[in-house]
């Protein structure tokens, strides 16, 4: 993979950023979607490489734009999977709450996990609490590791949740133990991936969310020195089928850093839709606009975060407002 993808990628985030955050708090959670999907698969088409969508917008025959096995680039340049979430919390930016996001994760071909669109149980650590975790272990015994590794008290610790009815066992398990707790309505992504930065004031992440989200966190947790494992939770008998179409014939595998991306390699970029602990939101004023990005590199291991400010007299798209 070379290096200069990772800035190129932050233009493709901060474009589909600028204009989903047009529709926030407009309760069009499809219009935001669209506008990020289609501002994403522009500037795709601009970057050298040789990219195929693994994580999508869903399959060939339902044609999206960023479907799966979708190839993007210029058809130069370096051979890479890309999972991508246009727009990671519709509903957060329909309503105008916290922590919407536009994400790319891209590793090495055939190294990104193909993971079907269904709910995935997932729990993850930032680096300090790596190799502590454990899926199937008791929420308290997974809380006592945590604690012990990050020199804390259970009592000290913050975990981070969605706040859905499937959760409660295990809120209640979180309760019990004495540790604190945060619901969030959306965005279990950036829940996951705020493990891993101490000003967030997060410890740990649980609970059942998209599997797709799963993977894209577990490539931001491999740039970060970070850990995530998750497990899949098909609802049904055609789900357990399309897990065994997608070649996974064990459907209690927990999946690791390497079964998410394998290699040495992968980047990650995220730029704020709405304000969240770790990014800002897009902010608008007259021709122009502020954007506020994360981009990483496992390789190197750099973090970095990028302010933007765009003129939107060049961007003639992104100065029209939703009717
Ligand atoms: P969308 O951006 O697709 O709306 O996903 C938001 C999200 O909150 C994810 O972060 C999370 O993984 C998933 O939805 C949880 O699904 P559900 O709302 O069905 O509990």
């Amino acid at each position: 993979m070379e290096r200069s993808l990772t800035m190129e990628i932050v233009r493709v985030t901060e474009a589909a950023a600028l204009a989903s955050a047009r529709w926030m708090g407009r309760g069009k959670k499809e219009e935001a979607d669209d506008a990020a999907t289609t501002a994403m698969r522009d500037v795709f088409d601009t970057i050298p490489m040789r990219g195929t969508v693994v994580i999508g917008e869903g399959e060939m025959d339902e044609a999206p734009m960023l479907y799966i096995g979708e190839k993007l680039g210029t058809g130069t340049g370096p051979l890479v999977d890309i999972a991508v979430d246009p727009l990671e919390g519709t509903n957060i930016v329909a309503k105008g709450t916290t922590n919407a996001l536009t994400v790319i994760a891209i590793g090495d071909h055939g190294k990104v996990l193909h993971a079907p669109d269904m709910y995935m149980k997932k729990i993850a650590v930032g680096p300090e609490a790596v190799g502590k975790i454990n899926i199937n272990a008791p929420t308290v015994d997974n809380l006592k590791a945590v604690a012990k590794a990050k020199n804390k008290e259970v009592e000290d610790l913050v975990v981070i949740l969605l706040d859905r009815p499937r959760h409660q066992q295990i809120i209640e398990e979180i309760r019990e133990a004495g540790a604190r707790i945060r619901l969030i309505q959306d965005g279990d992504v950036a829940a996951a991936i705020n493990t891993a930065f101490d000003e967030t004031g997060i410890d740990l992440f649980m609970g059942t969310g998209g599997a797709p989200e799963g993977v894209i966190a577990a490539i931001a947790l491999k740039c970060l020195g970070g850990e995530m494992q998750g497990q899949l939770v098909p609802q049904n008998d055609e789900e357990i089928a399309r897990c065994h179409k997608m070649g996974i014939t064990d459907i209690d595998k927990v999946f690791y850093m390497d079964d998410f991306c394998g290699g040495d390699d992968a980047i990650f970029a995220a730029t704020g839709v709405t304000d969240g602990e770790l990014l800002k939101g897009v902010q608008f004023k007259g021709t122009k606009a502020k954007t506020q990005t994360v981009v990483m590199r496992a390789k190197s291991g750099t973090v970095r975060f990028i302010d933007g400010e765009h003129s939107l007299r060049k961007k003639p798209n992104l100065v029209m407002k939703p009717e």
